[in-house]
């Protein structure tokens, strides 16, 4: 892990509630995928080439469309005005200063329309809900906001089990956990049930959520290379190699371990982007080498957010682009385009 980013980890552990601070960081069950996460990018190791001309490379990237000076951007979380007075507005001012993507829950506790000033390029994660009008009626919500993709969660029929319980999202503020659903509920609708994950999404989702909104979708959560084919097939434009931080099924295969047979399976045909674990740009490099379009990082930005607001988080973006900046350097690659499946081996041991 990069130096400074444990060190945004310690602030942020000393400036919040222990229960809230275990809320970032737990994992599910016995928090064995947890642990596996980060130790799986450090299992590669690369293969660097000489006299490449290399020595300045870029990080920018084009990701469906969107232009991006970095391809670090924000996985999806939830509740960040639990971590920082001004949530989810100052990490989407952290990552538009730093030039990254931003993914923005279904479980976004700030205004949609504040969150959206502050962004740079942003798309939303959907959680389908049991009230299907609520989630339908964001979704049409953030089309005139100016999301531009969407990032269909698919990992989350119930929520997983979490081992540390101090304090989870029952504990959220009311008022926050309708921060933006609320305004689309149905008359009458019971809002706890309305707003709760529906156990019944399927691979109909897709088209359904690409059909009603106009916007590309990408499907989050995915681990095997026939499930990769089955959401393409279904209309998917993009895929996020996740096991949602070990946080739901503990002892999923580790995202660095999926990732080569997920890339192979679509080939090129939409992009890849991976999260779990991520923590210098050392773990982003092997990565991309492993077939990733672009990397997310989930707790480092709330690590960010809880100890320093949006210069916190742009500060973990940054950091990671700088390090990976220079990971590219030394391998010989001038820029993201030019790293290869091959640049990375797990040695035999
Ligand atoms: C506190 C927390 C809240 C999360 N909330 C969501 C969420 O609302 N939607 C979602 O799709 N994933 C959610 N995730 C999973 C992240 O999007 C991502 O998959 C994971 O954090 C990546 O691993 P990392 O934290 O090791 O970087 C959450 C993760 C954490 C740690």
């Amino acid at each position: 892990m990069l130096p400074v980013l444990r060190d945004l980890a310690a602030r942020a552990e000393a400036a919040l509630d222990p229960g809230w601070f275990d809320y970032v960081e737990t994992g599910a069950g016995e928090e064995v995928a947890l642990r596996e996460a980060a130790a799986a990018w450090r299992e590669h190791r690369l293969r660097p080439r000489v006299l490449r001309a290399a020595g300045e490379p870029s990080t920018a990237v084009e990701l469906l469309g969107t232009a991006l000076d970095t391809p670090v951007g924000v996985a999806a979380t939830g509740y960040h005005r639990v971590l920082a007075a001004d949530g989810e507005v100052a990490t989407a001012a952290g990552a538009r200063d730093a030039g990254a993507l931003l993914v923005v829950s279904t479980r976004a506790t700030s205004p949609l329309a504040e969150v959206a000033a502050a962004a740079g390029p942003w798309w939303l994660q959907v959680y389908l809900t049991r009230g299907r009008a609520v989630i339908e009626g964001l979704v049409a919500e953030v089309v005139e906001l100016g999301a531009s993709a969407l990032v269909l969660t698919g990992d989350t029929p119930l929520l997983g089990t979490r081992a540390r319980t101090g304090r989870s999202a029952r504990d959220v503020p009311h008022a926050w956990q309708l921060a933006n659903l609320g305004r689309h509920l149905p008359a009458g609708a019971d809002p706890w049930h309305a707003v709760a994950q529906d156990p019944a999404a399927s691979l109909d989702d897709i088209g359904r959520l690409a059909e009603i909104s106009g916007l590309p979708v990408l499907v989050k959560g995915v681990l095997r290379a026939d499930d990769a084919r089955a959401c393409v097939d279904a209309g998917a434009a993009g895929l996020v190699v996740s096991n949602h931080g070990g946080r739901q099924l503990d002892r999923a295969v580790a995202t660095a371990h999926a990732l080569p047979e997920v890339a192979q399976a679509v080939r090129g045909e939409v992009p890849v982007l991976v999260d779990g674990g991520l923590r210098s740009g050392l773990d982003a490099l092997v990565a991309l080498a492993l077939g990733a379009d672009a990397v997310m990082l989930g707790r480092p930005v709330l690590w960010g957010l809880a100890a320093d607001g949006a210069a916190g988080v742009r500060t973990v973006l940054d950091a990671v682009t700088a390090d990976l900046r220079e990971a590219l350097a030394l391998l010989g690659a001038a820029s993201v385009a030019h790293v290869a499946r091959d640049d990375v081996v797990v040695p035999r041991r």
